[in-house]
């Protein structure tokens, strides 16, 4: 197994003369391993690994000067939106958040100065999806950089580069570590110059993560395809589950075939995730919140991919930081209840969910 290199420096044979490594902001072999792996899944040349999701896509946003624009998806991760409105926007960046179950509505608010087009796919919480390809041409045709969130498709599912991708970008917390036992964020590309500058920015600003949560996501790593495999045949069930029942109004997940890009998620992505979220009939609120409380097997909180079944409260939880009328606008109601499916017997949260909605 790759050894946890719990150390901080490194011993130098003469002054400059090191043996690889000099200090561990900059290198670390179990850092290295892990990053080697992560690039590998990802079907990229270059991998890098953060102290988390977001300080992953604070690399990536250093890499724009202030005035550059940057276009993303209007359904994303609450912090994601935080980080782009309370922090960058302070720095002269600019974002424009659009629909982009039709990447056209992309072109309409391209400019000179876009930089950076922001992809999360499909999207927390209302698993739209978004065409990858589609996207990427857009980018090429105007020389913008394309980053993808893959956090919760995972690489065994979906591997953006490979669809024209500049950037991947994952919250490994998730699906790649696996087990809800590390918070850890990482950045892939293949262009050799763009790795030099995310490369710099990873070592100049600091942002990287420890030995030991670099072994855990490695140990994690091993086991994604058998996770996922059981994640998506679990949700799947699930999802059927509540599309029949007569207390549920809406069910959102991508394999469903009147989904609207269900095509799209058949072509870029192998299955259809271990995610999901469902609306009460008559977008209860007060019906949404019982279910959460009562769920047994279901944990209640915040995160989403590890092998244990997590139920989340969108509105209160993990999209708070998005003002109440933007987050409706995109269909965040304070009635929606987000799924992350787990890996236990399919009967037994099947049975949770029946006692928490009845
Ligand atoms: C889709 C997505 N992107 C990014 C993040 C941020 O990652 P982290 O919590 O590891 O900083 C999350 C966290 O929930 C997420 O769900």
């Amino acid at each position: 197994m790759p050894p946890i290199y719990q150390t901080s420096t490194y011993a130098q044979i003469t002054p400059g003369g090191h043996q690889g490594f000099e200090y561990s902001r900059t290198h670390n072999p179990t850092r290295q391993a892990l990053e080697k792996a992560l690039a590998s899944i990802e079907a990229g040349n270059y991998g890098f690994a953060f102290g988390s999701g977001l300080a992953a896509m604070d690399a990536v946003l250093k890499l724009l000067k202030p005035g550059d624009e940057i276009i993303s998806t209007n359904d994303l991760y609450g912090g994601s939106y935080r980080l782009f409105t309370k922090i960058f926007e302070d720095f002269g960046l600019k974002f424009q958040f659009v629909g982009m179950n039709d990447p056209q509505n992309i072109t309409a608010v391209v400019s000179e100065k876009t930089k950076l087009i922001w992809v999360e796919t499909p999207t927390n919480p209302m698993m739209n999806v978004i065409d990858i390809q589609a996207v990427a041409a857009i980018a090429k045709k105007h020389n913008i950089l394309l980053a993808v969130d893959n956090t919760f498709a995972s690489p065994y599912l979906q591997q953006p580069l490979t669809l024209g991708a500049d950037i991947v970008m994952h919250s490994a917390t998730k699906y790649l570590a696996g087990h809800s036992d590390v918070v850890l964020g990482s950045l892939v590309v293949n262009d050799s110059e763009l790795a030099e500058r995310i490369g710099f920015i990873q070592n100049a600003s600091g942002a990287i993560c420890g030995p030991m949560d670099s072994f855990l996501t490695l140990r994690g790593i091993k086991t994604l395809h058998v996770r996922m495999q059981r994640h998506c045949e679990n949700a799947a069930a699930i999802a059927h589950f509540l599309h029949q029942h007569p207390k549920i109004e809406k069910v959102n997940w991508p394999g469903f075939d009147f989904h609207p890009n269900h095509e799209v998620a058949k072509t870029q992505m192998k299955d259809f995730g271990g995610m999901l979220s469902f609306v009460t009939q008559g977008a209860d609120y007060a019906a949404a919140i019982k279910i959460v409380e009562r769920l047994k097997l279901f944990t209640l909180a915040e995160s989403l991919g590890g092998v244990e079944s997590l139920a989340g409260h969108p509105a209160s939880m993990t999209h708070a930081s998005i003002p109440k009328a933007i987050r409706e606008q995109s269909g965040v109601v304070d009635a929606l209840i987000r799924l992350s499916v787990g890996i236990e017997d399919v009967r037994d949260l099947i049975a949770d969910l029946e006692q928490a909605i009845a």
